[in-house]
């Protein structure tokens, strides 16, 4: 049986993962993420959860299909709870930003010395402000396109960070303007922005026409 592919989406996210002993794959749901680390050794093993039973068998249903699930652990479990020792690399991805926001700030204590991988669909500068917060420091910033939309997805270690609000909305690892698809990205941001009539959409469409003008001159 052949392993199911990952769109560009989750492929983003698997790449920041290192080779390691142990990940886990929070919000598994269909379980494609934690099939190809497993898969691909990229983890040895996995600790997939899900707070819905339901989605959760999904994900064992596919590693069992794949005879992986013997190097998996599966849990019911709202975010980090999942997790009870150290962890390398731990992705929280496909959520809105306040739901991630709210897994990171619960499970704090859980994150320490992890590789932190996290892909919102909402709210993504409250959720690099809760990265800051918990102690942790993006390294790394992609953007995916996955069917029409895009994806922003972050590797954040532990570290001390300290952004701007100016840093929070962009992405301190964007505003280069240096990422792939970051003129698609930043003029379908722009759009959005345009429709919303107020002072800090003003200025937020001042910091999008910065990284565009800086995509120009390159
Ligand atoms: C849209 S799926 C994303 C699946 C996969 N991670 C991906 O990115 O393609 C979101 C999953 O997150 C789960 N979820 C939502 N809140 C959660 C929480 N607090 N803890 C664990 N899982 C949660 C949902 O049950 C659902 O299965």
């Amino acid at each position: 049986v052949r392993y199911p592919q990952l769109d560009e989406r989750l492929q983003t996210a698997a790449d920041f993962f290192p080779s390691c002993d142990i990940g886990a794959d929070i919000g598994a749901d269909h379980g494609r993420l934690s099939c190809y680390l497993l898969a691909n050794n990229i983890c040895q093993r996995m600790i997939v959860s899900d707070i819905s039973k339901s989605s959760l068998e999904k994900a064992k249903n596919l590693l069992t299909l794949h005879k992986l699930s013997d190097r998996a652990c599966f849990r019911v479990a709202d975010g980090l709870d999942a997790i009870c020792i150290p962890i390398a690399a731990i992705a929280i991805c496909g959520m809105g930003g306040h739901t991630i926001s709210k897994i990171l700030k619960n499970g704090i204590s859980k994150l320490s010395g992890s590789n932190v991988i996290v892909s919102a669909h909402s709210d993504i500068p409250a959720l690099r402000e809760t990265i800051a917060n918990a102690g942790l420091q993006i390294v790394a910033e992609r953007i995916a396109k996955a069917g029409t939309r895009f994806y922003v997805i972050i590797h954040a270690r532990q570290g001390h960070s300290e952004y701007t609000e100016h840093e929070l909305f962009i992405g301190p690892c964007l505003i280069t303007g240096e990422a792939r698809y970051a003129r698609e990205y930043f003029l379908h941001m722009r759009r959005t922005e345009y429709r919303v009539r107020n002072q800090l959409a003003k200025t937020h469409l001042l910091w999008i026409d910065e990284v565009l003008s800086r995509l120009q001159s390159t």
